[in-house]
């Protein structure tokens, strides 16, 4: 594991469509998270903060997904967003997008990357 990243999961805590794993990002705040989620068989992480207002998306811990399981969504206004871009397609910060998170899955590893997180 290189320097900037940090291991969030294992590649079985993450079921496609299913609950997503928060993460602390005290690099952007003392209280802000991120998550991470599968879908598409693909994973993909963001900080865990709608488009339009900074609150946490997750109605209960984990809950990022609708209950189509094709968007994720804010637990406070309904915001819809794609689960592979985090842009948001319906609700008050549509057109707008969710921050990413570099992730990647290597060895069954869920990783992020921080190097960068700060201008993402
Ligand atoms: S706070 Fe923006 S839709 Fe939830």
């Amino acid at each position: 594991m290189a320097g900037n990243e940090r291991l969030i999961c294992l590649s079985r805590d993450l079921v496609d469509g299913g609950n997503g794993v928060r993460f602390d990002l005290p690099e952007l705040g003392q209280y802000v998270t991120g998550f991470v989620v599968r879908f598409g068989g693909k994973v993909y992480a963001y900080v865990n903060q709608c488009a339009h207002v900074p609150v946490e998306l997750d109605w209960n811990h984990g809950e990022f997904f609708d209950f189509t399981r094709q968007y994720l969504i804010c637990a406070v206004h309904g915001a819809h967003f794609r689960p592979e871009t985090g842009f948001c397609v319906a609700g008050p910060c549509h057109g707008r997008k969710l921050r990413s998170v570099p992730v990647q899955e290597l060895g069954q590893q869920i990783l992020i990357n921080l190097e960068n997180l700060t201008n993402v």
